[in-house]
């Protein structure tokens, strides 16, 4: 490759999520969100850890009545909420040019139905914002990312119910009138396929044994595209300026071989992927959904207009996580299986994977790029991509994290790939920026950062930040455009 591609304005920068960072689950008026009562699984008997992200109507009522932190990781997260602005120093320093970040919706509306939203709430969100523009770091704020109010949770029936959708439109506006100028890009919902995945983390509903949980999780993954093209309209009316991406985890799927049958898999397992994208990018829904109610039973009400919204407010752009490609088989247990945060897949030999059991792909991300681009030709933002190790902090406090380094060049390197070869990409965002709590195991052992806390999974530690070598290998980067990968 010979010049950096990346262009000036493009916005190298770092990302995290609200449950996973902040802490401070009950401060300043904050109810309980749905992350709250996830436990740490390793201290409780559960058998996995779809178990842990999926937790029956009893654990999430034993887990309300607890109080404090202690079992509950992401009550503590990584104590952004009381050290944001020594952070921001940091990720000054470091030179991200934008943070992508979200906003706890129980901060705002603890219950999600209350009468008037929680001043103190506003106020966080407002100076952090208002930092990081004197900083001349761009938000990129996401609107939920995994942390709906409990309350909607347990009295709702979370997303399945449609009384939710007005609820979120009164957050949205509440926040989009708020930090008009402040914030200019806004992602709607975070990874939102997780709904039909594992439909507690990504849209509150809850396994009660009733058995029609996919019913529930479809009628709810609706709702989410109703509300997020609803948001997205308002966006547009209250700030012209502002622009709204919807937010999918790609999971790029490989045929396990060149036998037709496989190739026709990974080309379905893409495409329901990309049902998600096809609606709040196209405004439809593709027929290949329509097939799968039609085959499994699933009878989705959708409200006279609803697909008038979707159509006339798609998205201005269209963000992603990507961390890993699956492999598709039509005989999968013909083939080993590895891991990832939410499923498994069939192992793919020409992948190396990580200690956590997921594929590392870097060419796979120019690939799901590129794919992205000429099926969408909207601007591409990558809001999640990063390795998840298990760090050593040498004797005199540094970390060597090469291995992320590693990661992050190659990766990046394919990225520049994809931009020399046409594809309209607006930044890069780096999974955690700093430490905190993973998502799937609640560990904060498993760490994505390149800023390092001292916290161990229970919480214990000083809280002490300090930037590993990843840190300068970054500031490096992006001072130079890229040009030094
Ligand atoms: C994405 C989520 O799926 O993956 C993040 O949007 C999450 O919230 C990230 O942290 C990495 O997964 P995990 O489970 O290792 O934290």
């Amino acid at each position: 490759m010979t010049a950096a591609p990346f262009p000036s304005d493009f916005l190298w920068g770092v990302a995290f999520a609200a449950n996973q960072a902040e802490g401070a689950y009950d401060a300043d008026g904050k109810g309980l969100s749905q992350a709250d009562v996830v436990p740490f699984p390793q201290a409780m008997d559960y058998v996995d850890l779809h178990e842990v992200m999926s937790p029956t109507p009893e654990r999430i009522a034993q887990a309300a009545a607890a109080v404090g932190t202690a079992g509950y990781p992401k009550r503590n997260g990584s104590l952004f909420y009381t050290h944001w602005e020594e952070d921001v120093e940091l990720f000054a320093r470091m030179g991200i040019r934008a943070l992508r970040m979200s906003i706890a919706w129980s901060r705002i509306f603890p219950n999600g139905d209350d009468a008037e939203p929680n001043e103190a709430g506003l106020v966080f969100y407002e100076r952090l914002f208002t930092r990081l523009r004197e900083r001349g770091i761009e938000p990129v704020v996401t609107m939920s990312h995994y942390e709906m109010p409990l309350h909607l949770v347990t009295e709702y029936g979370g997303w399945a119910n449609r009384a939710v959708v007005r609820l979120f439109e009164r957050y949205a506006e509440t926040i989009l009138r708020r930090y008009r100028g402040l914030v200019r890009y806004w992602l709607t919902f975070n990874e939102i396929n997780t709904t039909v995945i594992e439909p507690y983390t990504g849209g509150g509903v809850v396994d009660d044994g009733t058995g029609d949980r996919m019913q529930r999780a479809y009628q709810a993954l609706h709702h989410q595209f109703v509300a997020s093209a609803l948001a997205t309209k308002l966006a547009h009316e209250i700030d012209p300026e502002a622009k709204v991406g919807c937010m999918l985890a790609r999971m790029l799927h490989y045929p396990a071989s060149s036998d037709p049958a496989d190739v026709q898999q990974a080309q379905h397992d893409n495409d329901m992927n990309l049902v998600h994208t096809d609606v709040q990018v196209r405004g439809a829904y593709p027929g290949i959904i329509r097939r799968y109610w039609r085959e499994n039973g699933i009878e989705l009400q959708i409200a006279e207009g609803d697909e008038r919204i979707l159509a006339e407010n798609t998205v201005d752009f269209l963000s992603f996580s990507y961390y890993m490609t699956l492999v598709s088989a039509v005989d999968p247990t013909k083939y080993g299986a590895t891991g990832g945060n939410l499923f498994s897949t069939v192992k793919n030999p020409h992948l190396e994977t990580s200690e956590w059991g997921w594929h590392l792909d870097p060419i796979g991300i120019r690939i799901a790029l590129t794919d992205l681009w000429t099926r969408y030709q909207v601007p591409l933002f990558i809001v999640e991509n990063g390795l998840g190790a298990s760090d050593r902090v040498e004797e005199d406090g540094s970390v060597r994290d090469d291995y992320r380094i590693d990661y992050m060049r190659r990766h990046l390197g394919q990225v520049a790939e994809a931009i020399a070869d046409g594809v309209d990409l607006m930044g890069y965002t780096v999974w955690g920026g700093i430490d905190i709590v993973s998502a799937s195991t609640s560990q904060m052992t498993k760490r994505y950062g390149l800023i390092h806390v001292d916290l161990d999974d229970e919480g214990n530690g000083t809280g002490n930040r300090t930037p590993k070598a990843s840190f300068d290998w970054y500031r490096r980067v992006i001072a130079s455009g890229g040009a030094t990968l």
